[in-house]
């Protein structure tokens, strides 16, 4: 793991001093846990080029490809219950989709809770790893972040190559990853000042960007699957949904496929 020199900054970027670039990682999240159990302070950030076991969500991998996407890792040091904190990966989501907007001029959309969506493909999602002291307090929170920017679609492997895209396969724009990259750490660094004080403006526009509300949806959770409508997203995040008996539950964590889109069908 050879770590490489840093693309030039803007002077003054407070993380400027904590950013660790490598060329290649098995995954960004793994280092930086170790890092964080080392002791390494808030807004220590690492970034890689390609990931050789880059990972999701639910066990899954996260595709990494050479130069191709943006693949970060910052780690956050709270300092707060982890139930302040529930709505932290909705807040990562609206930092990305404004880091998006400010450097390609189209904001994505959210599919609940951390898919990063654009003409009905998936763009990239958030990996947020907590770990909790005995008191409940959170010790590290560690928010992967991966997004495609220059694959075309048959770049993907074939069993995503249904419902992935790129900024450039989207676009047709050729993107800048260190550029992008510094838009979107500069927004985490937004986000690390205003998670707790602007809870309540970051949920609404959550709300607003999130192409899950209203839809027909199945939520998968393990081996159960039911089919509902998503109505609302709670403060903590959560989604309510009404289900087809007329029951309304708020939901978690789980998968959620939105009817018509990445091949949910009936
Ligand atoms: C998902 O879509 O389920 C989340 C994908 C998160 C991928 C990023 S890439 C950088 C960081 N390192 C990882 O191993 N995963 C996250």
């Amino acid at each position: 793991m050879n770590q490489i020199e840093f693309f030039s900054l803007p002077g003054g970027f407070p993380w400027a001093e904590q950013i660790h670039i490598y060329d290649t990682l098995p995954s960004t999240n793994d280092l930086l846990k170790t890092m964080a159990a080392e002791g390494a302070p808030h807004g220590t950030s690492v970034v890689a080029r390609r990931q050789t076991a880059g990972r999701g969500r639910m066990g899954r991998s996260f595709y990494s490809p050479d130069r191709d996407g943006m693949y970060c890792s910052v780690l956050l040091r709270p300092n707060c219950p982890a139930t302040a904190i529930m709505h932290l990966t909705c807040a990562v989501a609206v930092a990305i989709c404004d880091a998006m907007e400010q450097t390609f001029s189209f904001r994505p959309g959210i599919k609940w809770t951390n898919d990063i969506v654009y003409q009905g493909r998936k763009l990239g999602g958030i990996l947020t790893e907590l770990t909790v002291d005995a008191s409940g307090n959170v010790n590290s929170a560690i928010i992967g972040i991966g997004i495609n920017c220059n694959q075309q679609l048959h770049d993907f492997p074939e069993d995503i190559r249904g419902f992935a895209g790129s900024v450039r396969s989207c676009t047709g724009r050729f993107v800048d990853i260190d550029t992008f990259t510094y838009q979107v750490l500069k927004s985490l660094y937004g986000l690390s000042a205003d998670l707790l004080k602007k809870k309540d403006d970051i949920m609404q526009t959550y709300r607003r960007d999130c192409i899950t509300l209203g839809k027909e949806i199945s939520v998968i959770q393990g081996d159960t699957v039911f089919h509902a409508v998503a109505t609302a997203i709670a403060d903590d995040g959560g989604l309510t949904v009404t289900c087809e008996n007329g029951d309304i539950k708020t939901v978690q964590s789980g998968e959620v496929s939105i009817r018509g889109m990445y091949g949910y069908l009936e």
